[in-house]
């Protein structure tokens, strides 16, 4: 199982979750707001966390997926979580999701760590594609995710199950070299290979 290391960016540090970062991280998944457009119900105390974390970080984990608890730099309270779920190595692409304590919102501080996860995902992992699937009316996540760079691709009819429920949900991908790819110069495989090709002459 890969060890993923830690993230930094100039007010974060993105550190791979532990089952003790329950009692913070209750913030995030005991608060009703925060869990609205998520595909579990809110937990109910810090014990059904710790259990939660126990399954995914402990029994449940694999190597296609990673969960960061994210700092800030001072003081170090934890703010959120960013993930990468769903890793084809195959195809490299990944899935990626986020939560944040309703506190730190409009601070840009999603923003800040996703970048670092989108750059550690392309950069590090060399994937090609990621993905982000949006509930249609979670208006914060819609907004991060174009701010970030992701196009809308489609609409996944009855895509989630959450406690009974089937939920439509928006479907973003964001391409490596995508831009390039996008204005039909070169294909997507090609601007990466390009990419690299820059990295080696410069
Ligand atoms: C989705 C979520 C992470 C977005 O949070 P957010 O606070 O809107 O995003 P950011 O932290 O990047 O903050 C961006 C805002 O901070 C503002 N901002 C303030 N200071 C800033 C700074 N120093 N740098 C950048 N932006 C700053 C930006 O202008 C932006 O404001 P706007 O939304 O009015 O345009 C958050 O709402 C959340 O956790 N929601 C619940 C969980 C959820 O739905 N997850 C997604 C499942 S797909």
């Amino acid at each position: 199982m890969r060890e993923e290391p830690e993230l930094i960016t100039p007010r974060l540090i993105l550190q791979p979750t532990v089952v003790t970062d329950a009692e913070e991280l209750f913030a995030v998944y005991g608060d009703e707001e925060v869990m609205r457009f998520w595909d579990t119900p809110p937990l109910r105390n810090v014990a059904e966390l710790r259990e939660m974390l126990s399954w995914v970080l402990g029994a449940g984990k694999n190597d296609t997926s990673q969960m960061w608890s994210v700092r800030g730099v001072s003081p170090s309270n934890i703010f959120g979580m960013v993930s990468y779920h769903h890793l084809e190595r195959w195809h490299h692409r990944a899935d990626i999701s986020f939560l944040f304590a309703r506190r730190y919102w409009g601070k840009g501080v999603a923003t800040e760590a996703l970048t670092a996860l989108i750059d550690y995902c392309f950069n590090r992992l060399l994937l090609h594609r990621l993905v982000a699937l949006v509930d249609p009316a979670n208006e914060r996540s819609h907004k991060i995710v174009h701010r970030l760079g992701f196009r809308k691709e489609g609409v996944l009819v009855d895509h989630i199950c959450n406690a009974g429920q089937y939920h439509t949900v928006i479907l973003y991908g964001l391409v490596a070299g995508g831009e390039m790819a996008e204005r039909g110069v070169v294909s997507g495989t090609d601007a990466a290979n390009l990419t690299a090709q820059g990295a080696q002459n410069s």
